[in-house]
């Protein structure tokens, strides 16, 4: 769990592809659950440097959250807004869900921590996902950070660093 016990290899990849797997893995889930799951991103190729198992597990973790905390006939939305003049892409994971208390997110990626919000009909987690999450993106030199609030949903945001046209890693 720990950055630097955790071994990267950093590829050029294409984000949307590993978004599209992690968006596959849990649609079955969704769908039992008329969850209806949304992925906006730009047209073409989101060259990222990442690794790329990382970065699937942290949107496995991500849209298992939203997933979770979702009720019947929710909306899951994955977006990505590349911004080539900083050098970094933004993901964010939004869900209508039940939201998290303002006294909670202070705490809510650190291990084990499990919020006041219980997800309804699923087996209770671990307290790992959002803290293996910010491990991965700020190992990648990306920031990570939620806007939440009780009973409107919750927005998780990520950046990570975008492939420079010509460049190489
Ligand atoms: N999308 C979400 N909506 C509401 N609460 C959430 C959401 N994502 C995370 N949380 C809160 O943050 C806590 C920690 O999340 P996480 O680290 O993924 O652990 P786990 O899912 O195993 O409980 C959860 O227990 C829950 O209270
Ligand atoms: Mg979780």
């Amino acid at each position: 769990m720990n950055a630097g016990m955790m071994e990267y290899r950093i590829v050029p990849m294409d984000i949307k592809r590993v978004a599209d797997i992690s968006v596959n893995k849990v649609q079955l889930l969704a769908d039992a659950k008329h969850v209806q799951l949304l992925l906006e991103t730009p047209g073409r190729h989101v060259w990222v440097k990442a690794d790329v198992f990382r970065v699937e597990q942290v949107l496995d973790n991500l849209l298992s959250n939203a997933l979770k905390f979702s009720s019947e006939g929710g909306i899951v939305k994955v977006v990505m807004k590349p911004d080539p003049s900083v050098g970094t892409l933004e993901v964010s994971v939004t869900d209508g869900g039940p939201g998290i208390l303002a006294e909670d997110l202070p705490y809510i990626f650190e291990r084990f921590y499990q919020g006041r919000t219980k997800a309804k009909q699923s087996a209770p987690g671990s307290g790992l996902g959002l803290a293996l999450a910010k491990n991965v993106v700020e190992a990648h030199g990306g920031r990570i950070w939620i806007e939440s609030e009780a009973k409107k949903g919750t927005t998780v945001r990520f950046t990570l660093p975008l492939m420079k046209p010509g460049e190489s890693v």
